[in-house]
Parts: structure tokens; sequence; C-alpha cells
């Protein structure tokens, strides 16, 4: 076989198809990924690990292809000329093409390996010029290969493009499914490659207080049973949802329950010592069999994929990492740092230290003295870290956590003061007609809601996400505390209740 004249041109030819078969395969996944076809409440990081992985299988292909040219008695390469375009004169555009999508597959390979120091939005849109490498590689192969006539390779090759042009088809119809889509429900309109964010369709129901008992000092765990015989919107951890109570008010809670149970919510309601008249009214009046009004569910602090997790919970805090840790399978790694005052005041403590004894830590003040240095806190690489609690709390655990790494719920605003002083904002949107001035000293959603915009407030201090707006241009002065400003800045988002403007006009898709 080795003596064979032509044993490097088929060497050649099998791994130029395997590596193109590879190189589809891999970006088939990342799209299922992407548009989460692939992933649910589980983000099991071996999927990730399968692209990473069939990206550096085809590279080695890629590699043997190019060594196999140079060894091939007919073709006889020089490096120049697999490495220059245009530097052979065999099938020049052909080999260049296959040379410059060469250099694009380096280049998504090597940032997928540095990702995380790089900035998410340069990533990305390196990544998707894997789009681009794919459809030179169809060429490549179409205009150079020396066998583009046989009909094993004709049926390859339309197999491959078919896949590819299925799968980039299936990942503009469908979208990303960004976190806020997937939470909120959001209408996307199919003439829009965009996803809409305004208004987020937030459900609203009518639940049945099915249960209601203290499970902490404090702390009311309530059952919240839909009756209607349908299905309970889907939700993921992290999601939280509005209570609009008899009184006129509303407040948000995270969901502690399990997201798999489709006919009931569950939330925790701590009773603050500086209740307005929201948990004071649920601890007082709330009572079995009364029904309620519930609108969400809402999500701002999804679980995202990562190789392992650090949670750290204060107080109350616990509810949406109770959720978190529960939709996660056993085999991923995970750890949990639980502190609150004392244990009697802690929900969930007793019942997460006895399902995980190695994983979770309690720290209550009251037994263990002196607070945990959370302000010391560092992690591997790899380890995301999400953290719900007090503003001191979060605050701490964000000092040595890498940005990149860091997922953070707010219960009450975080102070945020604008950089510019207050003036007012000139409003146009891309379907209502009309302009409309915000004074500077009044909100853009109240000049929204007072012209009837179909934006929906809620908690109008920037924590709950129920206003959101997509902005098409100018430049929102983010003062809420829903999410990071990176991340309401990829998705195009603002929160009109307490966020201004740092350009005189903004464009909303109202
Ligand atoms: S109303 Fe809650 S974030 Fe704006």
């Amino acid at each position: 076989m080795l003596s064979d004249p032509h044993i490097w041109w088929y060497v050649t030819r099998s791994s130029a198809l395997v590596a193109w078969a590879l190189m589809t395969l891999s970006v088939v996944w990342g799209i299922l990924l992407s548009t989460r076809l692939l992933r649910r409440i589980d983000n099991p990081a071996w999927l990730q690990d399968v692209h990473r992985f069939l990206g550096g299988l085809m590279l080695i292909m890629v590699g043997l292809h190019m060594l196999s040219l140079m060894l091939d008695g007919w073709l006889k390469f020089t490096i120049p000329e697999l490495l220059v375009p245009f530097a052979t004169d065999y099938r020049p555009l052909g080999v260049a093409l296959g040379i410059v999508a060469f250099y694009l597959l380096i280049a998504v390979q090597g940032s997928s390996l540095i990702m995380h120091r790089l900035p998410r939005k340069f990533w990305k849109g390196l990544h998707y010029s894997s789009f681009a490498a794919l459809l030179m590689v169809s060429f490549h192969a179409g205009l150079s290969g020396t066998d583009v006539g046989a009909l094993g390779y004709k049926i390859l090759a339309f197999s491959l493009i078919g896949i590819a042009t299925f799968s980039i088809v299936l990942r503009a119809a469908v979208g990303t499914r960004t976190r806020r889509a997937v939470k909120a429900e959001i209408w996307v309109p199919a003439h829009d490659s965009k996803p809409r964010i305004s208004p987020p369709r937030i459900e609203t129901q009518q639940l049945v207080v099915d249960d209601l008992a203290p499970i902490a000092e404090n702390v009311l765990h309530i059952k919240l049973l839909n009756t209607s015989g349908s299905l309970l919107p889907i939700w993921y951890p992290g999601s939280h949802i509005t209570l609009h109570l008899p009184n006129g008010l509303e407040r948000q809670y995270s969901l502690c329950g399990d997201p798999a149970d489709r006919d009931h919510y569950e939330i925790a309601v701590l009773r603050t010592d500086d209740s307005a008249g929201g948990s004071s009214w649920i601890h007082t009046n709330l009572r079995r069999g009364m029904t309620m009004t519930v609108s969400g569910p809402l999500n701002n602090f999804e679980l995202e994929p990562a190789r392992d997790y650090l949670f750290v919970a204060g107080g109350i805090g616990i509810t949406p990492i109770r959720a978190m840790i529960e939709s996660l399978p056993m085999r991923r790694e995970w750890k949990l740092v639980y502190v609150g005052r004392s244990r009697r005041a802690m929900a969930f403590a007793e019942e997460l230290k006895q399902l995980y004894p190695d994983r979770v830590l309690i720290h209550s003040t009251e037994e263990d003295g002196a607070r945990l240095a959370l302000d010391r806190l560092t992690v591997a690489e790899s380890t995301h870290v999400y953290t719900c609690g007090p503003e001191s709390l979060t605050q701490s655990v964000a000092i040595g956590i890498p940005h990149e790494q860091l997922h953070v719920e707010h219960f009450t605003p975080v102070l945020r003061l604008p950089q510019i002083p207050d003036a007012a904002v000139q409003l146009s949107f891309t379907r209502a007609r009309q302009q409309l001035t915000v004074g500077a000293d009044e909100s853009i959603l109240e000049v929204l809601e007072r012209n009837g915009m179909p934006v929906l407030g809620s908690c109008r201090k920037g924590v709950c996400g129920s206003c959101e707006v997509r902005v098409i241009s100018g430049t929102p002065e983010h003062l809420d505390s829903v999410m990071d400003d990176s991340d309401k800045d990829a998705l195009g988002v603002m929160y009109p209740c307490v966020s201004r403007a740092k350009t005189p006009e903004l464009v909303l898709d109202l």
C-alpha cells in the first residue's frame, strides 16, 4: 500500500473530505447550541466541548491535507504555495479560497481558547466568520478538487452543502433565543431577523394559593396553583414572577421550585423590616384558597453554560439559587456558600445541607462569628459565580471575581448617579408616528405610559425588568440594576423607568 504512487493523493483527498465533514458538523453543532435546540434548563459543558473538539479535529485534518499536498508526487506544493493565496499556478482561485478559509478557521479556533479574555462582541463576530469559512471551503472543494466529477464525491458534497444550508436557514429563522427572549416569550415577528423586545409579552394568570407555610423565621413558602387546567408558561432557574397585591402594590419574587412543575409556582417571601406594604401584606393577609393575580415569569438572571459554578446566596437570595441547583445534573461541579444572620432565618438551609453535605457551606454570623471575607473570594477561569442577596454581599463578591464570570441579581436598586445632568430627551419610534419630549424632571416610562405606548411598568425602580424597550438609535444612560450594562448594550435594550439618555434623542422600537 505504502508503495502505491497514489498514496498521498488518497490521503489528501480523504483528509480534505473528512475535514470538510467535521467543519460542517462543528458549524451545525454550534448552531444547535446557539439556538438552544441542544440545551434547555441544563447547559452541560460537554456540549460545548464537543463543538470545540470537532473544530480541533477538523484543523488536524486540514494540517494532514496540507502536508499530503506537499508529499503528493504530482501536485508537489511548496510551503509558500500552501500558505500564500495565488502563489500557485494550480487552480489559483480555488486554492486561495482554501488558504483564506484556513486562516479564518485558525482565528476562530484560537479565539475560542481565549474567549474569556476577549470582548464578547468581538469573539462572537469572529466566531460567526466560520459561516464564511464554510462557504469558502465549499467553493475550494468544488474548484480545486481533482475528483469533483466522481459520483461519490458529488453525493458527499451535495449532502454537506445541504446540511450546512439547512442549518444556517434554521439559525436565521430561530434566532439566538437570547436569555431575554427565552424567558420573556418575546414576540419575534417573521419579517424581522432581530428579536423585538418591546414590550415583553408577559403573561398574567389568576392563581390560587394552594399552600403557605413558614419555612424559616419571617419567611413564608407559598405555592400558587393554576386551576385553569392549562399549563403555566415555561420558566428557567433565575426567573421571577410579579404578584399584584389587592392593595395595589406589585412585588417580584424569584421562583424557587422545580421548573418541570407546570401546574404551580413556588416562592418564598421574607417579611422585611421596612416593608412598604408588600411582604407585610402577604404575611398578614394571604390565606389558603385566595386567588392572586400573577404576571411573568421574567428572567434577568439566567444560568449560563459553564464548566462549574459557585453560588453565593445571602438570606432570601437563596430562592433563585435553589432553583438553579435543582436544575443541574448530579455530575456537574458546583458549590454553594450560603450566608445569613442565623440558621433559623435561612430558608432551605437544612434541606440543602442534608442533600449536598460536601457542596454546601452554611455560614451564620450568629453561630460562626465574624463575617465571611467574600471580598477575597477567587475562582478558577472555568467557574461562573452566581450571587443573590443584600447589596453589601453582592458587592463584596464582585471585588475578586472577573466581570465576565460574575452574575448578580439585585433585590433592591443599586445607587447609580447619572453621569450627565438630567436634560430633556426627544423620543421617536419605529412604529408610532409621533415624537415625544421627556422633561428633565420626569421619567421616560412616565411619558411613554401617559401617551399610551405599550410598555409595562412594575417596580419602577429599575430592578424587575418589566419595562424593557429596544433602542434602535441613540445612547441610553443605564441607571437600572436589571443586568450588566454590557449585556443591555449587546441586546440593545434599556429600562426607561429609571434610565435616561446620553444623546438628545432616542429612537425606540415601539
Ligand atoms: S419597571 Fe421594573 S425595571 Fe422598569
